[in-house]
């Protein structure tokens, strides 16, 4: 970047960020995600790393302190209320203990204490001879706002401390507690849901509820919204009362106050990331929203010690679970085609890592998703990206634009093929390539047709098959049973053992069950679930391929769309000889059997959650004993099993048909053999 783009881009940055703090400190609103507006600061940083002569005293990598509010007295902190420094990873942990170690005499061994960061607002309750004096937010570390009567109605702030044996001594002079003010996740879904009924706005998330409601100037409608108060930190003129934060939570809770209960002792950085490990996959189990750790030092004396650096203390840090959104920018729009033939647009991104692995590439969805969220060539976008579902561009951050983003236009033709694209139905969202043929779409059809769900084939992911088309040893999903270990071992990609393995793998999957089969023959909006319906009900592969669209339709959980497109599908002549090359290769569905078992002929629908087994594994009993498991209630039902926190619609459906009602216990009973 050369340094009038430079100026350029960190003034855009700059104003931003600052829009991004103003709303969500001051207004309680959120314009991006916290994740999103930390990665264009983490952008700035390096642009003034690179041209510290652009670094202005207004840039937010300068900035300390958050506007306190109008309307509320001001009070100051006994002490200042700093913040933390984050910490990603592992590496960072261990450059921080190596940090502080430096700082601390020769083989001081390092105790940590651990706790789940609460996503909350900051707040210290004084309180005099033991009895609740202030309650002041965190404002700008130095002086806050007196909140006093507002947190006096928060069920957990103790009005006076409990006179406990061994912190007693507590109950005189000053003692402050610090800690987060957070609503519960249930409690702010429930409110939510009320104020939908009401007609009312909804709030954007606990955080940003909990910090507006303990800011208004009515203790009664604080009181009527739920709020908890979780203690991290006691304060004592004497900070010989309390020598470890161990001990801080233990004199928490018996002076009266909740302390999380997952805090804990660790003893080594090993024990800190098996920590964080646990609570990050744990997480949705607490009762409020954490986006990582805190993790001290856990002897108060050393923590004091190793002092301050800007606004945080040296001796704890925040450890915070990889992020999932990030900002980056589009280098290109491409479109790729899909098993169907869809033509969807993908944003080319410049690499970013989100929640710990490296993204290139963010699904746009269709044509009319980029325009509605006007997508550009060059645009700056937030990218979202959780647990394994597909990278997705969430907006462009519009005001990052300098004038040189190109809009996406759709080409007319597929990519690969040089076909025209077309849209089946005027409404459809997608463009297709209607070539059955095109290259891009085989190579997706055979992946999909060896994927977990359906065939479950191992060592045929994409790039192999894309080796075996390109040798063009395969066309089509049945050309795979022909491969030889020699025509295999051929192919760069394959060595002895994993040549005979695939070939093995493949002759296993002859007799495939047959919904694993219709769903491996990627039929368009049969998905797995349809895939089971129609092989339970059908029962046989010709059954269905003969099928009207008026029987299609009469099987539960299938619509007309789905309807159409299978008997679309089975007419397809291109089709019928797939069907019948399989059959040639002996490769042929396994029948739905009417086991002559017990619950022969009689079908069974499950709703609400089951105490002793899962959904699928009732289905799987059911069907050994030879009855049906189907998805929703119909004219053929006969059984709907009622689980606990069932939704009204399956009820009210069975009602209607006068369907047989069983609780899991008597389900428990007709599945004993
Ligand atoms: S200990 C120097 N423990 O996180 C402050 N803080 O980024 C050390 N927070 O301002 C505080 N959960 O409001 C601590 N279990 C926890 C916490 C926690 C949330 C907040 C706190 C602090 C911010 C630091």
């Amino acid at each position: 970047m050369t340094k009038p783009q430079a100026a350029q881009r960190s003034a855009k940055l700059r104003d931003l960020i600052n829009d991004y703090r103003y709303h969500y400190h001051v207004l309680d609103e959120s314009i991006m995600s916290e994740a999103a507006a930390d990665s264009l600061k983490h952008e700035l940083t390096q642009i003034e790393t690179e041209y510290p002569e652009l670094i202005t005293p207004d840039s937010p990598t300068q900035r300390v302190a958050g506007a306190p509010l109008p309307g509320f007295s001001q009070l100051e902190h006994s002490s200042r209320m700093l913040s933390l420094n984050d910490v990603f990873d592992q590496a960072e942990v261990e450059a921080w203990r190596s940090r502080i170690s430096k700082l601390l005499p020769a083989g001081t061994k390092l105790e940590y204490f651990a706790d789940v960061k609460m996503d909350g607002l900051a707040a210290a309750l004084v309180y005099q001879d033991g009895l609740l004096v202030q309650g002041i937010t965190r404002g700008d570390g130095f002086v806050g706002e007196d909140v006093t009567a507002n947190v006096r109605t928060i069920e957990s702030v103790p009005l006076s401390l409990r006179a406990s044996h061994k912190f007693s001594s507590f109950l005189r002079g000053r003692t402050e507690i610090r800690g987060e003010i957070v609503m519960y996740k249930a409690d702010f879904t429930r409110l939510n849901t009320a104020r939908a009924k009401q007609g009312k706005p909804l709030f954007a998330n606990p955080r940003n509820t909990a910090a507006g409601t303990i800011r208004q100037l009515d203790p009664k409608l604080v009181a009527s919204r739920p709020l908890h108060f979780m203690a991290y930190d006691l304060l004592r003129d004497n900070p010989g009362d309390i020598p470890s934060y161990d001990t801080a939570y233990q004199a928490l809770r018996s002076l009266g106050f909740q302390a999380n209960r997952q805090a804990k002792i660790l003893n080594s950085i090993d024990e800190v990331m098996k920590f964080a490990d646990k609570w990050e996959t744990k997480r949705q189990d607490l009762p409020f929203n954490t986006d990582g750790l805190v993790v001290k030092v856990n002897d108060r004396s050393t923590y004091s010690r190793l002092g301050v650096v800007g606004k945080a203390p040296r001796a704890a840090v925040a450890l915070k679970y990889a992020a999932e959104q990030a900002t980056t920018k589009v280098k290109d729009i491409f479109v790729s085609i899909g098993r169907t033939g869809a033509a969807t647009p993908v944003a080319m991104l410049e690499p970013v890592l989100i929640a710990g692995s490296t993204v290139q590439m963010a699904t746009l969805h269709n044509e009319s998703e980029v325009a509605r969220k006007d997508i550009r060539v060059g645009d700056t976008v937030i990218v979202h990206k959780a647990g394994d579902i597909i990278p997705e561009v969430v907006e462009p951050l519009v005001k990052l634009r300098n004038g040189s983003e190109k809009p996406f236009q759709m080409p007319e033709h597929c990519p690969e093929c040089k076909t025209k694209l077309v849209k089946y139905k005027a409404e459809d969202a997608a463009w297709r390539c209607p070539n059955e043929a095109c290259p891009s779409r085989s190579w997706k059809r055979i992946e999909h047709f060896a994927s977990k769900a359906a065939l479950d084939i191992e060592g045929l992911g994409e790039k192999n098959v894309i080796a075996l088309i390109n040798a063009e040893l395969v066309k089509d999903p049945a050309d795979i049973y022909k491969l030889t270990v020699q025509e295999v071992l051929g192919l760069d990609r394959f060595a002895d053992v994993s040549a005979n393995k695939l070939v093995s793998a493949i002759k296993t999957k002859t007799r495939p069950p047959l919904s694993r089969f219709v769903y491996g023959l990627g039929i368009r909006h049969a998905g797995a679930q349809t895939a089971v319906d129609l092989a339970n009900h059908f029962r046989r592969l010709e059954t269905i391929a003969e099928a009207t669209i008026d029987e299609l339709a009469e099987v539960e959980g299938i619509g007309e769309v789905v309807a159409e497109a299978v008997v679309e599908w089975f007419s397809e002549p291109r089709n019928q000889k797939l069907l019948a090359k399989f059959e040639e290769l002996g490769v042929v569905p396994e029948p739905v059997k009417r086991v002559g078992g017990k619950l022969s002929g009689k079908s069974f629908v499950v709703t609400g959650s089951l105490e002793t087994m899962g959904r699928e594994q009732a289905g799987e009993k059911i069907r050994a004993l030879g009855g049906t498991f189907q998805s929703s209630v119909g004219k053929d039902t006969d059984y709907l099993v009622v689980g606990a926190n069932v939704g009204a619609s399956k009820l009210t459906k069975a009602a209607k048909l006068g369907t047989k009602r069983l609780s899991e216990t008597e389900l428990i009973q007709l599945l004993k053999p």
